[in-house]
Parts: C-alpha cells; sequence; structure tokens
C-alpha cells in the first residue's frame, strides 16, 4: 500500500446516494449503498489525508478519524460539498445524486383518492455539483473526480461525460440491479481529462479507491 502521500491535504468526498421527498414519508432514490466512497474516505485518512466525508442516507459506520457530514437531498448535498470544498485540494463526487426531484413537497402524507387517478409526479431538474464545481474550482488547482454509473457503452458514454462535466478524472463502472450497487466489489475504468485511461479490473471497492488516490497525487497542485 501506498505511503503518507495525501498528508497535508484535505479532500472532501461525497458517497450514498440522495433522497428527494415526495412527502413526509416518501422519496425518489436510488441503490447507492455509500460503499466506495467510505472506502476512498478510508483510504485517503490512511494515507495521511484530513477527509470531509459528506454522507447521503448511508447506513454505514463513520470512519474512524473522518469528518462525516450527514445529508439527504442533492440541495442540502451540493451545500455541503461547496462549503468544505472552499479549502480542499481534491473534491471525490462518489454520491449517487438524483438527476430529478419533485416539483413540489406535499407537506401533509399524499393519499389516495376513491376513484381517482394519481396525480402525475412533475419532475425539475437538481443542480449539477460535479459540473458545477469542475467549472468553479472552490479552490485553485484542486483536482475534481466524478464517478459515472453506465448501463450501455460505458466507455464512449464516459469519455463523453468526462468532457461534458469538465473534471480532471472520471471513474466509469458497468452498473445493473445485481452488479455494483451495495457489493463488496466493483471493476471500472479512471478516465483522465488528458486521455490516461486505466482499467481497474473486479476486486475489493478499496482496492479501486486506492487507484483513484494513486491517480489524483500526481495531479495535485
Ligand atoms: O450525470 P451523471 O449523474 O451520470 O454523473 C455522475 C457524476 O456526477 C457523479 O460523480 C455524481 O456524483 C455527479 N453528479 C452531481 N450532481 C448531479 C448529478 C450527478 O454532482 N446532479
Amino acid at each position: 500500500t501506498a505511503g503518507p502521500d495525501l498528508a497535508g491535504r484535505h479532500v472532501v468526498i461525497s458517497a450514498g446516494g440522495t433522497r428527494e421527498p415526495l412527502d413526509p414519508v416518501r422519496f425518489l432514490g436510488n441503490r447507492s449503498s455509500g460503499k466506495q466512497g467510505y472506502a476512498l474516505a478510508r483510504t485517503a485518512a490512511a494515507r495521511g489525508a484530513r477527509v470531509t466525508l459528506v454522507a447521503a442516507n448511508t447506513a454505514l459506520p463513520d470512519p474512524a478519524g473522518v469528518d462525516v457530514v450527514r445529508v439527504g437531498t442533492a440541495v442540502q448535498l451540493r451545500e455541503a460539498v461547496l462549503k468544505a470544498a472552499t479549502d480542499a485540494d481534491a473534491v471525490v463526487m462518489a454520491a449517487a445524486v438524483a438527476d430529478f426531484r419533485p416539483a413540489e413537497y406535499a407537506t401533509g402524507k399524499i393519499k389516495k383518492q376513491d376513484g381517482q387517478e394519481p396525480a402525475p409526479v412533475v419532475l425539475v431538474r437538481n443542480p449539477d455539483i460535479l459540473a458545477e464545481i469542475s467549472a468553479e474550482r472552490p479552490r485553485a488547482g484542486q483536482v475534481v473526480v466524478g464517478f459515472a454509473a453506465e448501463t450501455d457503452d460505458v466507455l464512449a458514454n464516459g469519455r463523453a461525460k468526462l468532457r461534458r462535466k469538465g473534471c480532471d478524472l472520471l471513474v466509469v463502472n458497468e452498473v445493473g440491479e445485481a452488479k455494483t450497487f451495495g457489493s463488496e466489489e466493483n471493476e471500472a475504468v479512471i478516465l483522465a481529462s488528458d486521455g490516461a485511461e486505466t482499467a481497474v479490473p473486479h476486486g475489493p471497492k478499496e482496492a479501486l479507491a486506492d487507484l483513484v488516490w494513486d491517480q489524483v497525487v500526481p495531479r495535485l497542485a
């Protein structure tokens, strides 16, 4: 394993999946467990970094020596990540952030009405936090890393997404109901904006996390 090559660095990692409420008891969510983000937090701490972990709806214990900020929605996650990113050397967006949220929040539980069809759920876009941080770089020279879960044309979609988001590194993995989400293992390709592509064979999420830091370290300011 690597030495303390992140000593003196502050890294911000988002993990888990946002939940976008419809009413006090229901939400739109996703299958992210947070395990990959937590693995990134543990490995960064082991390599000497000061770590802020912004955790969205995870059921995992706080990693030792890591500053954990808990959030629910994409809007809350954006606030927490932007706040922590102002002095961060690297920002890694491993969270599954909902692209859309319900346009309206019902303050009381939505009820079914006898003989009536349900009202359609209208969605609005959430802010794209990764694109925003990549464009604005709250701290000059910071390294920004995104994750992309793709079900089809994984590499082609990943390369296009890396350009569209403007991040330095994009970790692309293939997902499906039985793949990646909630699993202890992952398989991915790390795409860099300078064209480098690193294939990561199937293995523990900790191993992928260390390979991500291996790519981040030489790009740090
Ligand atoms: O566009 P897509 O959701 O596939 O992009 C995935 C990457 O973008 C992840 O790193 C995720 O954390 C980030 N993201 C974001 N804000 C959003 C949607 C995704 O930061 N609203």
